[in-house]
């Protein structure tokens, strides 16, 4: 019997735990032509401010060893262009789609969230307090602003609401609480991790920031721990993001503490590696005689 890989993920159901992490497959729409995108547990679109955004300057992406950097900057096309436009393609495929949002102020979240809630085919919204690459402190270590931002979200959402944090912070597991308290129905854990690289040659920062934000496979233990501590203090789901590179990557975050994932430097090589990536699951839950992938979530934290 195939085994059962769904998960119900902040009263949104995915036939399988395999979710596009944001920034990494464009806004869903580019491939839709080219790859079975409609095998995926759901897409999480790449993040979409108020107005359109031209990013950083290049270069703004640099290869270290067993992982990548970046400081795109949120380029984007902003929330108008996106509803007319990669929206209207996103709805048609079935699968649930994760809208990523950012703004500086209260008051941008909530228009992109008025603009969002009229949209048929939106699941759920993914704040992204998160990001690295905007020459300011990512939102979530502003607990102020991350509370208000929070509760005024859920308060003019119709949507569920998931909370993206970046592992950057004195305490995960203390952040994660006051993001539950405020009303998140999810949390994503996490971002990247702010880092640099070097030329040797020109002794110049390899990127035009200086920093940007380190992913792949270097971080997934980072990222595990993250989810294992988060996982001990919260009830609200978790969303498992970070280095994941092959099937039982994912099921080591499903141990750690998370119903769900997303990949992203996995997809920027080949966004096949997530077709693949549900394979090996269902191979390796066969191999391991477990029926259902909801069964273990949490697990590593009981077996000690
Ligand atoms: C090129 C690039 C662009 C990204 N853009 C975004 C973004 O717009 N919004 C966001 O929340 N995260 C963004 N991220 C972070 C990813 O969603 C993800 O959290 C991170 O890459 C860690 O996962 P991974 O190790 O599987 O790549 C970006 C990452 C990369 C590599």
């Amino acid at each position: 019997m195939k085994p059962d890989l769904s998960m119900d993920f902040a009263g949104v159901h995915f036939k399988n735990p395999v979710l596009t992490a944001s920034g990494t497959f464009g806004y869903g729409d580019e491939l839709l032509d080219v790859f079975p995108v409609n095998k995926l547990g759901g897409i999480i679109t790449k993040t979409v401010t108020l107005n359109p955004c031209n990013g950083n300057e290049q270069p703004r992406i640099a290869e270290v060893t067993a992982g990548l950097l970046n400081s795109i900057g949120l380029q984007n096309i902003g929330i108008e262009n996106f509803i007319s436009q990669p929206m209207k393609k996103l709805k048609k495929i079935g699968i649930p789609i994760i809208v990523s949002i950012s703004g500086s102020t209260v008051e941008e979240y909530i228009k992109i969230i008025e603009i969002l809630n009229v949209q048929v085919g939106v699941s759920m919204i993914e704040l992204n307090l998160s990001c690295p690459n905007l020459n300011k402190i990512p939102i979530c270590n502003d607990i102020v602003l991350m509370k208000n931002i929070i509760i005024n979200a859920k308060k003019n959402s119709n949507l569920p609401i998931i909370v993206k944090l970046s592992p950057m912070v004195t305490d995960i597991s203390e952040i994660a609480v006051i993001v539950q308290n405020a009303g998140a129905d999810g949390i994503t854990i996490a971002n990247t991790y702010p880092a640099m690289a070097i030329n040797i040659r020109t002794f110049k920062p390899k990127l035009s920031t200086v920093k940007g934000g380190m992913s792949g496979p270097c971080i997934k233990p980072l990222s595990i721990r993250c989810v294992y501590d988060v996982y001990k203090v919260i009830n609200i789901p978790i969303l498992g993001c970070g280095g994941i590179m092959e099937g039982p990557d994912v099921v080591e975050f499903i141990l750690a503490g998370a119903k769900v994932v997303s990949i992203g430097s996995a997809c920027l090589i080949s966004p096949f590696n997530l077709i693949n990536i549900v394979k090996e699951l269902e191979n390796i839950l066969k191999k391991q005689n477990i029926k259902s992938l909801n069964s273990i979530v949490g697990k590593a934290h009981t077996i000690q």
